[in-house]
């Protein structure tokens, strides 16, 4: 299974297996990774899981749908060019090791 590490905005660092298709969202919410509030639970419709992708795997995520990314638009925290939505990001085997750090701000 691939793993996801998660660095929360007091720093701490949480590594998980994540089932093949799960989200990133999901994955950090099954575990109780602190951070991602996910009040749509995965419906694109309230930016409230923004992460920022590490840049070594942004290239092999890519980039937010047209919808996502509107939805960035409205984060609470401030969108840089690695942000994402987790609950857009589904894990595969391709995805093993991604690094992604959970923004400070969800509403
Ligand atoms: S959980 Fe609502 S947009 Fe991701």
């Amino acid at each position: 299974m691939p793993e996801v590490t998660y660095i929360s905005p007091d720093g701490t660092i949480t590594t998980l297996e994540a089932r093949d298709g799960d989200s990133v969202m999901e994955t950090a919410v099954k575990n109780g990774v602190e951070g991602i509030v996910a009040e749509c639970g995965g419906a694109c419709a309230c930016a409230t899981c923004h992460v920022y992708v590490d840049e070594a795997y942004f290239g092999v995520v890519g980039e937010p749908g047209d919808l996502e990314d509107d939805m960035l638009d409205g984060a609470a925290s401030e969108r840089l060019p690695n942000s994402r939505l987790s609950c857009q990001i589904k894990m595969r085997a391709e995805f093993n090791g991604l690094l992604v750090r959970i923004a400070p701000e969800q509403v």
